[in-house]
Parts: C-alpha cells; structure tokens; sequence
C-alpha cells in the first residue's frame, strides 16, 4: 500500500523502514503534523500513517476520504485524539497498536517517581556546577509508602508488581476489578478512598469522556496533603490550572508528568530558540518539584521496533482484505 507517514521523525522513518523490509508497503515520510492545513498531502494515498498529537478531526476524515484514503493505521495505543464516528462516516478503518511494550511506560512512570522525588535532575545540574550542597533535595523512602494505581490495565499492572518491589503497598481503583492484580495483593478501593489514603497516586486509565479532568479542584481537595501525582498516561486527566493552585498551597508535594493536555503545540519539536507561548506549561516548569518528560514514555528500542511491526502488520491486513483484530471498533469492545 501507499503509506503516507505523517509526523514522522528519523527514529519513526528507521523503525518504520525496518520492518516495511518484511511488509513492501511504499512509505512516504511527511514531517508535517496531520492537521486540517495538511491533510492535502495524504491525496492519492490508500493508507496515512498517524501519532499522537495529529489531529484527527471530523474536517481531516473528510479531506482523507475524499483523496482516496481507506485506511488510517494509528503508531498509538491511545485513541482519544480520534473522531471515530467521522471516520466510520467516511468509510475510514482505523487501526492502532493495542500494546507494544507496556513496560516502556511502566518503567518511564517509575523513573519519574524517583527522580522527581530524589530530585535528581536539579542534583545532577548542581554537581554539575560545582555545587555539592545538599540543601533542599530532601527525599523520602518509597518503601512502606501507599501507592495509588488509577487503572490496573497492561502499563498499571505492571507499575504494580514494580512498586512491590519496592515494599510499597499499593491501592488501585478501576470499575473494571483485575484478578491477576488482587493475586498481588493489591486491594481495590473507590476513588475518593485512594485519593485521600495513598502517599503516590499515579493514572494508567485511558482518556475518555468519564475520566477527562479525574484530577481536577474537587478531587485535589481530597488528597493527602503533600501527595505526589504522576501521569504518563493523557494530559487532560489533569485540569493543569487545578494542579497549579495545588502545588502553590502544598496540596500537590510533588508532580511528574510526560503528558499535558495542551502538548500538540509543544512536545516533539524542538522550541529552544522560540520560547514557551503556554503560559500555564511556563508555570508548570517554574516549580522545583515539578518534573516533565514530553511524551517519551514509550520511547524504548523494544517498544518502536513492536509499534512499527504492529502498524504495517495492520496495512498488510487491510491490503489483503483481513481483520488484524486491531481494528477500532474491536479493540474499543476489548478495552
Ligand atoms: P489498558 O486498556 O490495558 O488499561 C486501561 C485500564 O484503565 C483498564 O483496566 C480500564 O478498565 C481502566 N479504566 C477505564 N476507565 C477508567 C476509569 N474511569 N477509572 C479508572 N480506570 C479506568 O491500557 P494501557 O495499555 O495500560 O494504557 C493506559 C494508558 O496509557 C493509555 O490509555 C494511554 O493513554 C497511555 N499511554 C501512554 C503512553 C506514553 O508514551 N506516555 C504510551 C502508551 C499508552
């Protein structure tokens, strides 16, 4: 098929290139970001190729039907940023990559606990400096510590067998209760129950209409004071300004995230030379217990090497006329 990658940076074109060595498909690499102003590109090609942070609006679906686009293979596990109704309107299939590492995630998610909590970016720059004083970069042992888990699906089951190694208890609230994660001794609450009683609590549900702004003034007013909160999953389970007025009153005691709800005009571009325009990202970035990692969560050689496979593995499948069972529609019933 004629692929028309948008979005695509050189660790996409390598992964994506590799694997088309077993599929044949004929990919073409765009830079752009798939938008309303962009979607032109795709004219003439049966398949586009889309990340996370394209926009893929009811105007897009109906620019690519009408260039002759069949299939829109997404490089993403998430599909929130997706008007799937336009696109079955359109007679568009949409695929994605139900699980490429979880472990990617889970072990970005951890990795952000420890370093937003040990400090070590700022303990890192000070040495670097010259600067051997330890003021201000108290930490806390993990171990004993109650660590809340919002969604025990693939990535949170995993940071729960993670944190157990650490000798934390953990807590979890999902309306869908996980057997394997009870035989872990991990105890199911609701989420009033885990926001007031865990020390971390840390959000692996999908984005959805339910769960958009889960952390949001009424819920940050029920946390335990000084509670760190992590979020590797959307940006928009967070209301930001809320989070913000958390940490000026010491509600929030320590923030991580790799995702924000405003990120498309900001992660994976280099803004070095042109400043932040986000004034409330700006904000964000201002506090010393605040960390930010933008998107790279599941930016593993093990992970791109499986997304890569998975995407043209679904173009192959709709060229030869089969389900690859990754399709929206299925996947969204499996949850
Ligand atoms: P999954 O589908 O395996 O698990 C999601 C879990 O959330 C399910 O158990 C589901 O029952 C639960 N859930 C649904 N609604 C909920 C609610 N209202 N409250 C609590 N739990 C709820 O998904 P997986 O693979 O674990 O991924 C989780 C999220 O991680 C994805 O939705 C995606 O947004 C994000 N992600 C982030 C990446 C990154 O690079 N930062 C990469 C991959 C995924």
């Amino acid at each position: 098929m004629r692929i028309a990658v948008f979005s695509s940076r050189g660790y996409d074109r390598r992964f994506l290139d590799e694997a088309n060595a077993r599929h044949g498909h004929e990919l073409t690499h765009l830079e752009a970001r798939l938008d309303a102003t962009t979607a032109q590109l795709a004219e003439g090609f049966e398949a586009v190729c889309a990340f996370v942070n394209d926009r893929l609006d009811a105007d897009v679906m109906s620019q690519l039907a009408a260039g002759g686009t069949r299939l829109l293979t997404l490089r993403s596990a998430g599909y929130n940023h997706v008007d799937l109704a336009a696109a079955r309107e359109h007679g568009l299939t949409v695929t994605r990559v139900p699980a490429y590492s979880p472990y990617a995630v889970a072990e970005h998610t951890v990795a952000l606990m420890l370093a937003v909590e040990r400090q070590i970016p700022r303990a890192a720059n000070r040495v670097r400096d010259g600067n051997f004083s330890l003021e201000g970069l108290l930490g806390f042992d993990l171990r004993n510590k109650r660590i809340g888990i919002v969604g025990t699906g693939r990535i949170g089951q995993i940071v729960a067998r993670i944190m157990r190694g650490f000798g934390c208890s953990i807590r979890a609230y999902d309306p869908v209760r996980n057997e394997d994660v009870r035989d872990l001794g991990v105890r199911y609450e609701d989420l009033d129950t885990l926001l007031a009683e865990c020390d971390v609590i840390t959000l692996h549900c999908p984005l959805t209409p339910d769960t958009h702004h889960l952390i949001d003034e009424d819920a940050l007013r029920k946390v335990k004071p000084g509670v760190m909160i992590v979020n590797t999953s959307r940006g928009a389970l967070i209301d930001t300004p809320a989070a913000i007025q958390a940490l000026k009153d010491g509600r929030i005691g320590h923030l991580a995230l790799d995702v924000y709800e405003e990120e498309g005009d900001l992660f994976f571009e280099d803004l070095s030379d042109t400043g932040i325009q986000d004034d409330v990202f700006a904000r964000l970035l201002t506090f010393p217990n605040v960390l930010i990692t933008a998107h790279q969560a599941f930016f593993t050689e093990e992970a791109l090497r499986n997304i890569a496979e998975t995407t043209l593995g679904n173009a192959t499948a709709f060229a030869e006329g089969r389900p690859s069972g990754n399709e929206l529609e299925f996947a969204s019933v499996r949850g």
